[in-house]
């Protein structure tokens, strides 16, 4: 049976770990061969995309460096020739922290936050996200063949929350950067579209269920349990696929019934 994505090529970054690899084998499993871009190393997502048949290779990444973004574009079109698809999965809870729980003690509170932890979720899940949309997104525009760029924002984006305040407007940020860059892009037949999820099981969340925020994540999340990251990537493949060709500047939320509107 044909695949939705056959013979393309999508770039994925943030692709070695949670939703970001979720994409990656799903994508892989719908005929896409797929680049992961990661500060960490990415072996495993590279296995499980060759597992499912198709052809996968690790560039190392860091999305906050502008030359960073540039390489990752070029080697892509080396390795595969094209690129049509980016997802910009890579982000981060908070400076210096591997998990997203928040954290409402006062060293949090944007108020008494050192300046570096504002710059560095910044750096990373906005700017990261603008550079990696503009290197890709001008290969596109050369290549002349349309694109579709996919970025992963969050319900914070439009939920605010004491103790991830950098998080929170870097994700608002990358929803207003996803409307402007559909607006650009559309001439050239390249969609822009954003996913906001809900509170989602992946190593980013890891110990969110001992905790008091995640009592309250629970509480307004009307479905009363966390996504997976599959719950993610699918709406991912529904917009990077034909299914999706009408949609551009378009925020889905796969977030189990959160009041984000
Ligand atoms: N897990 C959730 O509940 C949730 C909810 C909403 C949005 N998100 C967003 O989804 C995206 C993926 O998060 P996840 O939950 O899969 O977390 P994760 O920690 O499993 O994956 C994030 C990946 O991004 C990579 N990364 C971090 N900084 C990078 C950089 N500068 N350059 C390149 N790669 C970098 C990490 O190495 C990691 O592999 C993030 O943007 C996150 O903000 C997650």
């Amino acid at each position: 049976m044909a695949g939705k994505l056959d013979g393309k090529v999508a770039v994925i970054t943030g692709g070695a770990s949670g939703i970001g690899r979720a994409c990656a084998e799903l994508y892989a499993e719908e005929g896409a061969n797929i680049v992961i871009a990661d500060l960490q190393e990415g072996n495993g997502a590279v296995a499980a995309v060759q597992e499912r048949g198709r052809e996968a290779v690790f560039i190392a990444t860091d999305t906050s460096e502008e030359g960073s973004c540039e390489n990752l574009a070029a080697l892509a079109i080396e390795k595969f020739g094209a690129i049509d698809v980016l997802v910009a999965a890579a982000g981060i809870g908070h400076a210096g922290a591997t998990s997203d729980v928040a954290d409402d003690s006062s060293a949090m509170l944007l108020v008494n936050q050192p300046l570096s932890s504002w710059q560095r979720v910044i750096d990373v899940n906005l700017n990261g996200v603008m550079l990696s949309d503009r290197a890709i997104g001008r290969r596109m525009i050369e290549a002349g063949n349309g694109g579709v760029i996919i970025n992963i924002a969050s319900i914070m984006a439009k939920v605010p929350q004491v103790g991830v305040g950098p998080y929170c407007v870097s994700k608002a940020g990358v929803w207003m950067l996803t409307k402007i860059m559909a607006m650009e892009l559309a001439p050239y037949d390249i969609r822009v579209n954003a996913i906001g999820p809900g509170f989602i099981d992946t190593p980013m969340t890891a110990g969110l269920n001992v905790s008091e925020t995640g009592r309250w994540a629970m509480a307004i999340t009307p479905m009363r349990r966390m996504g997976t990251a599959e719950e993610v990537a699918s709406t991912a493949l529904f917009l990077a696929s034909d299914d999706a060709s009408f949609y551009t500047g378009a925020l889905l939320h796969p977030h189990g019934g959160v009041f984000t509107d």
